[in-house]
C-alpha cells in the first residue's frame, strides 16, 4: 500500500457538539498522521467552489449552507492506503445506513449533517488538500 494523503473537514455539525477531538483520536487510531489542521469560517464562495462537482444535485444549496452554517476544523491525514483507510473510518454518506463504530454511524444525525468529509480518490485528494492548503503547511512527521 502507498503511503497517501487525503483532506478530512469535521463539519460544522460535529464542531458544534464539540466532538473534534474524539474524531482526530480515531484518525490517530487507526494510524493516520495529522499533518496540517486549522479551524475556518468557510465563506459560501468556499463552500460553493469545494462542492462545485455537486452544482447541479438537488442538495446543493442545503450543503452550501449547512457548510457554511459554522466553524468546521479542516485537516490533511497521511498514512498508508489512507485515503480508503479514512472512507472506512468515515462511513457511508447516510448515516442511517452507516457501519456501527464509524464515525458517522456515532456522531453524525442525517445525511445532510453527517459529521465529516473525506476525499474519495488520489485525485481528487490533491485537489482538495491545495484548495485548503499550501504545500509549506503540510508537515509529514
Ligand atoms: P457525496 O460526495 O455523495 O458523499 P460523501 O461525503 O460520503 O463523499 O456527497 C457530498 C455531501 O453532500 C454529503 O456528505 C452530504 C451531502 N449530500 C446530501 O445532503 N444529500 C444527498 O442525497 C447526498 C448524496 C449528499
Amino acid at each position: 500500500m502507498a503511503l497517501e494523503r487525503t483532506l478530512s473537514i469535521i463539519k460544522p455539525d460535529a464542531v458544534k457538539k464539540n466532538v473534534i477531538g474524539q474524531i482526530l483520536a480515531r484518525f490517530e487510531g487507526a494510524g493516520l498522521k495529522v499533518v496540517a489542521a486549522r479551524m475556518a469560517q468557510l465563506s459560501r464562495a468556499e463552500a460553493e467552489g469545494f462542492y462545485a462537482v455537486h452544482k447541479e444535485r438537488p442538495f446543493f444549496n442545503a450543503l452550501v449552507e449547512f457548510m457554511i452554517s459554522g466553524p468546521v476544523m479542516i485537516q490533511v491525514l497521511e498514512g498508508e492506503g489512507a485515503i480508503l483507510k479514512n472512507r472506512e473510518l468515515m462511513g457511508a454518506t447516510n448515516p442511517k445506513e452507516a457501519a456501527p463504530g464509524t464515525i458517522r454511524a456515532d456522531f453524525a444525525e442525517s445525511i445532510d449533517a453527517n459529521a465529516v468529509h473525506g476525499s474519495d480518490a488520489a485525485e481528487t485528494a490533491a485537489v482538495e488538500i491545495a484548495y485548503f492548503f499550501r504545500t509549506t503547511e503540510v508537515v509529514s512527521h
